[in-house]
């Protein structure tokens, strides 16, 4: 058997092959290797090939005439035999049972899983999480922060070449807001006590302002501008029609409005005298950083996350002149109504990489950003993992980059939608504040605590507090990612901590039960695997499990490719599925043979295996009893 399977563990791989090389005339074989995919249904068989019903139609054909011609043609050996014509002209595969048994036993001695090496390998830089700093995180950053790390721990698995970068928001707007704050209300002991809740209270209490100020100019905007043009009695009808609430003047309402406006105006004052490099702003600044550093790390800590570089705006600052001055020299940017700007064909509007006050940008430092990756590290594919809204941006930033000449990275924006409360916006705290991430894994944490005590009060309280950590930061993590990414979801505590269902908790359990087989049956998994028994798939659930674990290398390399964290968990739900349904039908440790006993803790073993990569590879933890 030996070799008998290698260069075949990733079977959805080699069947794609076969099909594209017997794809029917005036197929696109590309299209018609792209339509063979895992069959959802056991009874069409372990793969379907579903592109020739296109095919039929544009020759004026029966579909299942185009089919029989391909499965005439098609060779699946040494996988699978001749595939079925079935229903209206599908292809189905059904892998021999041979091959899967000798495939799976190699499977029982390879530590990767069935995953081989790369000829070619990638680097690529992932940009993920990115918060702006002085601002305590909060829960609108998981998705980014744990999209990106399974990204990065995905694309690592399969042997490329990974850069996590966390492109640090440390240089905006934020800033000036705090340093005005800092200067008119500081309070010195509380920000000795927690300087990083000072400074979120001081960015508060500004930006605050500044926004209810900005919310008055648009209610009350027009009757200001009616009584400056001395139109009073339109005025006063405006006025009459002011909500019943509303207890202030007019005078109060005007004299809001204008110490707001005049407070945005000092805070954007503050932060062009950071970035003019002002000693006073400078100082302030080194000052508050490390804090606010530390205070990321630790979040960072407790989530696994870590990252190769923490490359922060500020780190570009230097070089966003040099950047404007060479996209003029090319021809590229453009002076326009005062500003520097660069014109996109079909965009709304151009990109301004210098504004009329000779301030640079998010994006002339998105371009920096560009310049440096590739000239440190000359990446093939640049990810970056931000909330959809920004999709505007990166579709005008990839395009200067290119035109700009860096035009071998591919990029991509990895987007994502909102996370919503039960009332289905945005997820709020109760009294409407934007819920912090800590306290959100403080919450989580405790309620996992009460579903281990529920389930697992053999362990003592130790044990008890660790696997409650693992349990409820798994759930909010999977939570994340077992969903389509672009949609928007509801934030469920009960839904996500559930026992049975598409959870972490679930896994968990699953990991948990089947390494005790092991301990109850005195059965050292590591001798098992060097033993290497024969595996045998005599049951219709063993088999459905074995399919489940051989597709573990397609499974991976999808999630790569097409950027999609719920492809693994879709994958590892179905696996414990079957793994639930084989254990119920079949005896492992009582089984009525040696031989038959032997295999079935092989694939208990593998299954363990494969649950506890994937959930390593969404960044989720296992425990060993639970
Ligand atoms: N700090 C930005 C924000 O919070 C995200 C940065 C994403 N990365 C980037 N290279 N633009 O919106």
């Amino acid at each position: 058997m030996e070799g008998k399977t290698s260069g075949f563990m990733n079977v959805l791989n080699f069947l794609r092959h076969a099909f594209r090389a017997a794809a029917p005339e005036g197929a696109d074989p590309e299209a018609f290797a792209a339509a063979v995919r895992a069959s959802g249904e056991p009874r069409f068989g372990d793969y379907q090939a579903n592109g020739c019903m296109a095919v039929a139609r544009q020759r004026g054909v029966p579909p299942r005439e185009v089919a029989a011609e391909v499965a005439g043609r098609v060779v699946l050996e040494p996988l699978a035999g001749t595939p079925e014509v079935a229903g209206p002209g599908f292809l189905n595969v059904r892998l021999h049972r041979s091959w899967m048994e000798a495939a799976l036993g190699e499977r029982v001695r390879d530590p990767r899983l069935g995953l081989e090496s790369l000829e070619r390998t990638q680097t690529v830089v992932i940009d993920y999480s990115s918060p702006n700093v002085a601002k305590p995180m909060h829960v609108g950053h998981i998705r980014s922060t744990v999209i990106g790390d399974c990204l990065a721990r995905v694309y690592s698995e399969l042997g490329h070449r990974v850069i996590r970068d966390n492109h640090l928001g440390d240089w905006g707007s934020q800033f000036g807001m705090i340093l005005w704050g800092w200067k008119h209300y500081r309070d010195e002991s509380a920000y000795a006590a927690d300087p990083v809740g000072e400074l979120a209270r001081l960015y508060r209490l500004v930006s605050g302002r500044i926004a209810e100020g900005e919310a008055l100019e648009k209610s009350y905007g027009k009757l200001f501008e009616l009584e400056a043009q001395g139109r009073s009695a339109e005025a006063e009808a405006l006025w009459a029609r002011r909500p019943p609430t509303e207890t202030r003047s007019r005078e109060e309402i005007r004299q809001q409005v204008e110490q707001a406006r005049a407070l945005a105006e000092a805070a954007r004052e503050e932060t062009a005298k950071l970035h003019a490099g002002d000693p006073e702003a400078r100082r302030l600044w080194h000052e508050f950083m490390p804090h606010c550093r530390r205070a990321l790390d630790a979040i960072y800590a407790r989530l696994g996350v870590r990252f190769d570089v923490e490359l922060g705006e500020s780190f570009y600052d230097p070089m966003l002149a040099d950047v404007v001055e060479d996209l003029m020299a090319r021809g590229l940017a453009v002076p326009s109504e005062g500003a520097i700007v660069v014109f996109l064909e079909g965009a709304k509007a151009p990109m301004i990489v210098r504004k009329r006050d000779g301030a640079f940008n998010y994006a002339t430092t998105d371009l920096a950003t560009i310049r440096y990756r590739v000239e440190t590290w000359n990446p093939d594919l640049i990810l970056y993992v931000v909330d959809h809204r920004q999709s505007d941006h990166f579709k005008a930033l990839f395009e200067v980059a290119r035109r700009w000449g860096y035009t071998h990275p591919r990029y991509e924006h990895v987007a994502f939608g909102t996370i919503l409360g039960s009332d289905r916006r945005p997820f709020k705290t109760r009294a409407g504040d934007t819920v912090g991430l800590e306290s959100l894994l403080d919450e989580a944490v405790a309620r996992a605590r009460a579903v281990v005590d529920a389930n697992s009060p053999e362990l003592d309280e130790a044990e008890r507090a660790r696997v409650s950590e693992i349990v409820g930061l798994g759930a909010i993590k999977y939570a994340d990612l077992c969903q389509n990414r672009l949609s928007d979801y509801v934030f469920d505590w009960d839904k996500m901590m559930a026992l049975t269902g598409n959870t972490a908790t679930y896994m968990q359990y699953a990991y948990a039960r089947i390494r005790s087989i092991f301990r109850k049956g005195g059965v050292d998994p590591e001798r098992l695997r060097v033993q290497s028994p024969a595996v045998v798939l005599g049951h219709e659930t063993e088999r459905a499990l074995g399919l489940l674990l051989l597709r573990w290398p397609e499974t991976i390399e999808q999630t790569a490719s097409e950027l999609k964290p719920n492809l693994l968990t879709d994958y590892l739900f179905d696996l414990a599925n079957a793994y639930s349904a084989f254990y119920d039908a079949c005896p492992v440790l009582k089984a009525e043979d040696e031989a038959i006993r032997a295999s079935r803790l092989a694939l208990c073993d593998l299954t363990a295996r494969t649950l506890q990569r994937g959930l390593d590879l969404l960044g989720i933890e296992v425990a060993e009893r639970m």
